[in-house]
């Protein structure tokens, strides 16, 4: 049964709130920690004239773990989260005794996802504001079941979007932009891994999530069938439970 604390970290436009649903479930089983990227949510944007990358995210992660005395945890994130997660596995893979990846993927973006990346950074820069954001990316987070016929969840994410930092956003689209292809060291990281996916996931679908599953070593992989990408907001008993039954197992 493992035992490490779990470190859940968040995908992009969003914060910490987005794990609120899974919370108790996880937290009833092992201590959980949520931590806000740099410039999102209530983490400041430090000063800064390097260009962006997740591999100064994952430095944070590691200072994190540093500051709280953690020597190894269970790392996983959602969607940009799990980007960084790989981030943290290439730059510290002895802090990581286990894996969970939700709605993510290893590959790198073609050119030109990175190209529509730097384009929102500039106009959340030129316009010093992010409310246009959620209603072109809402759809495409949630399930139909939750679009339809759970307008709370949908108002919530709605509202964690726009209140986003301008800075942040910019920051984190031009960090993922320039993020690595991980196949490799997927290959590499012989710790137990947990892959989760909705089955409805159109930005990183289930195909990318069985790619991880083949690469990583020790890996149990989940499809969620009535989730999209932001599966912990479609299902949270669902990827709550995967979770705790997969901790339980090893
Ligand atoms: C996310 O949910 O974190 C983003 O959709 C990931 C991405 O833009 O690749």
């Amino acid at each position: 049964m493992a035992e490490l604390p779990l470190v859940l970290l968040h995908a992009f436009p969003v914060d910490s709130r987005m794990w609120n649903g899974v919370r108790a479930t996880l937290a009833a089983r092992t201590r959980l920690i949520t931590p806000d990227q740099r410039g999102l949510g209530r983490s400041p944007m430090p000063e800064t004239d390097r260009e962006p990358s997740l591999d100064d995210a994952a430095a944070d992660v590691v200072a994190l773990l540093d500051k709280l005395e953690l020597e190894q945890v269970v790392l996983g994130g959602c969607s940009m989260g799990g980007y960084l997660t790989m981030a943290v596995l290439r730059r510290a893979p002895e802090r990581i005794g286990g894996l969970v990846f939700i709605d993510t993927k290893a590959t790198a973006d073609a050119p030109a996802a990175a190209a529509n990346r730097h384009n929102v950074a500039e106009r959340a820069e030129r316009t010093g504001s992010v409310a246009w954001l959620a209603p072109s990316m809402v759809s495409k987070l949630v399930s139909k079941g939750t679009l339809y016929r759970r307008q709370d969840v949908v108002d919530d994410l709605r509202g964690w979007i726009s209140a986003q930092p301008p800075a942040g956003v910019a920051w984190a689209q031009r960090a993922m932009a320039a993020r690595p292809d991980s196949t490799d060291l997927l290959r590499e990281a012989d710790v137990p891994a947990l892959v989760l996916v909705g089955a409805e996931d159109g930005i990183t679908p289930p195909a990318e999530a069985r790619a991880m599953a083949d690469a990583l070593p020790k890996a149990r992989l989940v499809e969620l069938p009535r989730a999209g990408h932001l599966s912990p907001l479609d299902d949270p008993a669902g990827v709550a439970d995967a979770i705790v039954r997969w901790y339980d197992s090893w």
